[in-house]
């Protein structure tokens, strides 16, 4: 009998794009499980802690090797959890986003998570988000979507939904930190944030997510 390859959607961008929200939804549309990515490097820098950026190679294999993720559930239900624990909101501080920025520099933090990525994605059909799924991990996706927007729109959308929550924010600081995150992900020698060759890339600056959602899904559904 032939085995059916699970479908695959990448959504690649910088930080604070809105792909997660963009990603959840198309998810929900097509019934598929959400993969959050960045979710997994964050897990693993609040994991090791600050500075495990630099540690000497075997000891930081030797740490991820005691890392262990596992996406339970099917579609929708699909949740993702590191060692047998559900993954909690405390990974979503800005600090921990840069820690994870910086683990995602090192060569074995990244082909470890690639591995559990792939392992994943062969299992169940995803929307996997992240800075190099369309260019890394999946290359064989059915779908690659990028989306870009200018520091300032997404540092201005980081701050709507901060103070939303009622979270303290500072728009400049924001705007830095994530220039910072930018110019770190973009710039590293392995895998750094671009679009992959035969991605479909989408300035999102003047769009809002509603539209930005609207304009991928009529795309998948061209496509099909
Ligand atoms: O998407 P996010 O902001 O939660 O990701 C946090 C950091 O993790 C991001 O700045 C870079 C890193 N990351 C990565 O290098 N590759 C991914 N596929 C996802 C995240």
């Amino acid at each position: 009998m032939r085995k059916i390859r699970p479908c695959i959607i990448t959504l690649d961008g910088p930080a604070g794009v809105g792909k997660s929200t963009v990603a959840q939804t198309l998810a929900d549309f097509f019934r598929l499980a959400y993969l959050d990515t960045g979710a997994m490097f964050r897990a693993v820098a609040l994991h090791l802690g600050e500075g495990s950026w630099a540690w000497p190679e075997k000891e930081l294999e030797t740490a991820l090797n005691k890392i262990h993720f596992h996406l339970a559930g099917q579609g929708l239900a699909a949740r993702l959890t590191v060692n047998n624990q559900r993954i909690g909101q405390e990974i979503r501080a800005e600090e921990v986003g840069l820690w994870a920025s910086h683990l995602g520099q090192r060569p074995e933090v990244r082909d470890y998570l690639k591995r559990a990525q792939q392992e994943i994605g062969s299992k169940t059909s995803l929307v996997a988000e992240g800075r190099d799924m369309g260019s890394v991990v999946f290359p064989a996706a059915g779908w690659k979507f990028f989306l870009d927007a200018t520091a300032e729109e997404r540092a201005r959308r980081r701050w709507l939904q901060l103070t939303a929550r009622g979270q303290n924010a500072d728009l400049g600081t924001l705007t830095r930190d994530l220039r910072r995150r930018d110019e770190q992900d973009r710039n590293r020698s392995v895998a750094p944030l671009r679009p992959a060759p035969d991605a479909y890339v989408v300035d999102t600056t003047n769009l809002n997510l509603k539209q930005v959602e609207e304009k991928l899904r009529k795309l998948i559904q061209e496509k099909n």
